[in-house]
């Protein structure tokens, strides 16, 4: 596979790709996780929701003290840029921004340069006959920081509940925090329950993710009752169907949660219903 094929990208100005494009050794991502990111993807070739991973992006800077140097109109030039290049229908758009490079030092200057990286490439694999077959999860402990609605590059304990579920066997970590379900390691979570779509309210203990948003908006639509709130561990485990949302999975059914079966242990209605009007609805945005 050509390097292009795997990826295109633009670096502070320059285009390059994934595999030879170099930041600083003393970036502030490299050397702290200063940094946020975004994660949006194409349908039919035309980026989807774009304008509300930007915002988050902006939001995400916010958070964390970084002032952007580009505005969200110049990222989604670029993007589009890189998408007509790449000239694929099915491509995943890729945002990080870090603080830029300094020497190293917990301390900030206000007026630092951002590392600013687009990059389009294949969308992430997901493994078909999970989403007909649905797939096992386990439940970890959430051990990240309080803002988690900030969509960083510090991934350290999504990245170990991650490996935890694949040495378990398990697709997926769903997170337990003070007893409460916040997420999955890169996904929202949704339950069916007493004819009940319920999910985690999206304060600061989880990323308000854009599909999240999506599905909530068309189950509105459609006539589900929706309750966002807190769940805990024994309605998890109760729940007639469970499934997760993000860019990547769109909506992905569990059917098994540590050693319990969800409901009848297949993907559910809910689950079928929903997930075929949000194609519909990313086909026709
Ligand atoms: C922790 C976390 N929660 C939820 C999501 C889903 O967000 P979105 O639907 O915007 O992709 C992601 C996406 O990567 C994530 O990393």
């Amino acid at each position: 596979m050509s390097h292009a094929a795997n990826g295109i990208l633009w670096l502070n100005g320059q285009f390059g790709d994934f595999q030879t494009s170099r930041v600083a050794l003393e970036d502030r991502g490299f050397q702290f996780g200063d940094g946020i990111y975004e994660v949006a993807r194409t349908y039919n070739g035309v980026p989807f929701m774009l304008r509300e991973h930007i915002a988050r992006l902006f939001r995400s800077a916010a958070g964390i003290d970084l002032t952007l140097t580009m505005s969200g109109d110049e990222l989604t030039v670029i993007a589009r840029d890189l998408l007509i290049r790449f000239s694929s229908d099915d491509a995943e758009i890729y945002f990080q921004i870090t603080r830029g490079a300094a020497p190293r030092n917990l301390l900030y200057a206000d007026e630092m340069q951002p590392t600013v990286i687009v990059g389009v490439r294949p969308p992430r694999y997901v493994p078909p006959e999970l989403r007909e077959t649905g797939c096992h999860v386990i439940t970890v402990p959430d051990e990240r920081w309080a803002r988690c609605d900030l969509k960083t590059i510090c991934l350290l304990p999504n990245a170990l509940a991650k490996g935890r579920a694949h040495r378990a066997g398990a697709f997926d970590a769903l997170m337990i925090r003070d007893k409460l379900l916040t997420e999955g390691t890169a996904s929202n979570v949704f339950l069916w329950l007493n004819e009940k779509l319920i999910t985690p309210v999206a304060d600061n203990r989880i990323l308000h993710g854009i599909t999240r948003g999506v599905v909530l908006k068309i189950a509105r639509e459609i006539g589900y009752s929706i309750v966002e709130r807190d769940i805990n561990r024994e309605e998890l485990y109760a729940a007639q169907e469970v499934f997760l949302t993000s860019t990547s999975l769109e909506l992905m059914p569990v059917v098994i949660i540590d050693d319990k079966t969800v409901g009848t242990g297949a993907a559910g209605d809910a689950h079928r219903d929903l997930h075929t009007a949000f194609r519909s609805f990313a086909q026709k945005h």
